[in-house]
């Protein structure tokens, strides 16, 4: 009886013992065509991420600009010009699927060529304004080109945003991109040495576009650089902005005088128009504010981390978009020169408000405002910043 158990418990045991052997090759197989899944996926992640470069154009010097289309695998498309460093178009769905271009923009370089307000361009040496075009570093005066009124604006009469900046393309495994690289030389528009800078565009699969500034110098200078794109999520020409929600994760602003120049006081913005720290439509009290907001906010966030500085929702479309960034402030520019009298992208026409700005960046004319953070860089060091667009609907 003992002898007869103990027989079957081991043709048990040799059962499984067979089967686990037969299961190997199943298992190993299965393995195998999971890897050859991952890989054929990557693949196809890889082949819908799309990078397609084109002429668009000469320079009024005869010098061939390309544009660049990025595309990733759901869809998103962005076009950068190496001219300026230009933002051209961002198509992105809303809540149906239906993509749009939400920024403004013209179709051709010649119209970019004939001037416009800064639309999707890098902005530098210095974003924002500088009081009176000069300041003092070392002990030396620094005079800047004078291009708004008596003050300096995002980098003078040529600043960064109508210079031709060498451009390559990037291909990771979940984003592209394109890398622009640019020698400001010593005395361009009055600034102090030779500044060279690396602007990193990438487009990834999470629907997000990062912009990585970097900079280095033989002299020291002030440095600030920032994107100037003006954003529409309904569509640009198709109608002001002041439906848009806004937060702005900011307990204080930098008030300015009559020029736009911020007085030196950063300011509580409880109780005022400047209070987006709950999300706001932009036209609520837009008329309390006189020429419509123009002003830095100061981000609540610590000194240099990435964090949410940001966010706008359109409550037609349901686009959403978040701004991340390592910058302590940024500009709330709500489009308030547009006049009508600029005619964009398929002739539509950009009217008060049809587009707004939000701009990354140190505090505008930090170099005559020692209580400001320091946007001064010394030969040794690198400047590094990054800006996150994120976008999604709602
Ligand atoms: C400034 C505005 C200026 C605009 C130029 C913005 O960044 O804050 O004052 O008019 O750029 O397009």
């Amino acid at each position: 009886m003992k002898e007869e158990k103990c027989t079957k418990t081991k043709k048990k045991f040799n059962l499984l013992i067979w089967s686990l052997i037969l299961l190997i090759p199943v298992f190993s197989y299965s393995k195998s065509l999971k890897k050859i899944d991952s890989k054929k996926m990557k693949k196809e992640v890889i082949k819908k991420m799309k990078i397609k470069k084109e002429y668009f154009g000469k320079t009024n010097d005869g010098e061939e600009v390309d544009l660049f289309t990025l595309t990733n695998k759901n869809g998103i498309m962005l076009k950068i010009t190496n001219y300026g460093g230009i933002i051209t178009s961002m198509m992105v769905p809303d809540k149906s699927g239906k993509f749009d271009d939400i920024v403004l923009g013209f179709n051709t370089l010649n119209e970019y060529l004939k001037g416009h307000p800064y639309f999707g361009a890098i902005i530098g040496r210095y974003a924002n304004r500088i009081s009176k075009a000069k300041f003092l570093l070392n002990g030396n005066k620094y005079k800047l080109a004078a291009n708004n009124g008596e003050n300096h604006l995002h980098g003078g009469i040529k600043g960064f945003d109508k210079v031709l900046w060498k451009a390559k393309e990037i291909k990771k495994d979940e984003e592209i991109g394109v890398k622009l690289s640019y020698l400001s030389k010593d005395g361009e528009e009055g600034y102090p040495g030779n500044l060279s800078i690396i602007v990193t565009y990438s487009l990834t699969n999470n629907d997000e576009l990062k912009i990585k500034y970097e900079a280095e110098t033989d002299k020291t200078t002030p440095v600030n650089l920032t994107n100037h794109s003006y954003f529409n999520l309904k569509g640009p020409g198709v109608s002001d902005t002041l439906n848009h929600t806004l937060t702005i994760y900011a307990n204080k602003y930098t008030p300015v005088d009559k020029g736009l120049i911020p007085t030196g006081e950063l300011k509580k913005v409880k109780d005022t128009p400047m209070d987006f720290l709950k999300p706001c439509s932009i036209g609520l009290r837009i008329k309390e504010v006189k020429g419509g907001y123009d002003h830095n906010f100061v981000l609540n966030h610590a000194k240099g981390i990435l964090s949410l500085a940001a966010r706008v929702f359109e409550p037609e479309t349901g686009r959403t978009m978040e701004i991340l960034t390592t910058q302590p402030g940024i500009q709330f520019y709500s489009g308030n020169f547009l006049d009508g009298t600029i005619k964009g992208k398929n002739g539509k026409q950009y009217n008060k408000h049809y587009g707004f700005c939000l701009e990354t960046q140190h505090f505008p004319d930090s170099p005559n405002n020692p209580n400001f953070p320091s946007t001064i860089l010394k030969p040794g060091e690198k400047y590094i910043q990054t800006t996150i667009y994120k976008f999604y609907t709602q």
